[in-house]
């Protein structure tokens, strides 16, 4: 495991789009797995700043993003297709079909997360992963838990995440209970992965999943056991490394 850390957000956005430009650099058609949430958002624009300069083309480029909430419009301003839209994928030079994120808006659960995890396979695996690290150790949707999910699943919100994410919808009733997500088997196979996460609210997270133990009750502490992860960090969110 390499871990960088920056002095500030700007560089770990910087670093981290980095690391993914060389990725397309060395592989034109390759396929990244990407990730909503308000740490990636500089490292989308650095991306689509390289795009507009000329230096990377998503041209070729597959992308399959971590997870979408279950029976929302994937055009309602809170969907992850959305945030994926509005960040990146209309600002750069990538093809539409080649985008991808769970159909929140299939409703039948298990056609939904079969047909996701055989496109992973189909499209030859994910080259490299994105993820963001959540408080209590989550990567994509996978909470803690007393195991780690394999496959692509339907999680249940938990109440605390549905209150959480209410901030961002006009009432409590129009978050939605569960989500799609790939699982931490989807995760670990992808050739490599990038983690980023930036504040001192991550800091204790940071230590736990990188330096504790290996369990399903911190489901980031997995990523100890992939050959190869790049885990790049503010220096707030390193703060206790
Ligand atoms: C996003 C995702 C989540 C976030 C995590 C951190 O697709 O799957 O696991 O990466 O919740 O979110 P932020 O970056 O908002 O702190």
């Amino acid at each position: 495991m390499k871990i960088i850390i920056t002095d500030t957000y700007e560089e770990m956005s910087r670093a981290a789009a980095d690391v993914i430009a060389e990725c397309v650099a060395e592989k034109p058609d390759c396929v990244l797995g990407l990730a909503t949430g308000s740490t990636p958002i500089g490292l989308y624009a650095c991306l689509v700043e390289d795009n507009a300069a000329g230096k990377i083309s998503f041209k070729d480029v597959q992308t399959f993003n971590l997870d979408e909430y279950r029976g929302l419009d994937p055009k309602h301003h809170q969907s992850y297709r959305y945030f994926m839209q509005d960040n990146l994928f209309d600002h750069v030079d990538i093809a539409p079909e080649n985008t991808h994120v769970p159909n929140g808006f299939n409703p039948d659960a298990e056609a939904a997360c079969g047909e996701y995890e055989a496109a992973i396979e189909a499209s030859g695996g994910l080259d490299l992963q994105l993820l963001g690290l959540g408080h209590n150790g989550h990567i994509g949707f996978n909470e803690p838990a007393d195991h780690f999910p394999v496959t692509t699943n339907c999680v249940q919100l938990t109440e605390s995440t549905i209150n959480a994410n209410s901030r961002l919808f006009d009432s409590v009733d129009e978050v939605p209970r569960e989500a799609y997500t790939m699982g931490i088997g989807t995760i670990m196979k992808a050739k490599k992965i990038l983690v980023v996460a930036n504040g001192e609210g991550k800091a204790e997270i940071v230590k736990k999943a990188f330096f504790g133990l290996v369990v399903p009750q911190v489901p980031a502490s997995v990523l100890q056991l992939h050959p190869d992860v790049t885990v790049i960090v503010d220096a707030a969110a390193g703060a206790l490394l």
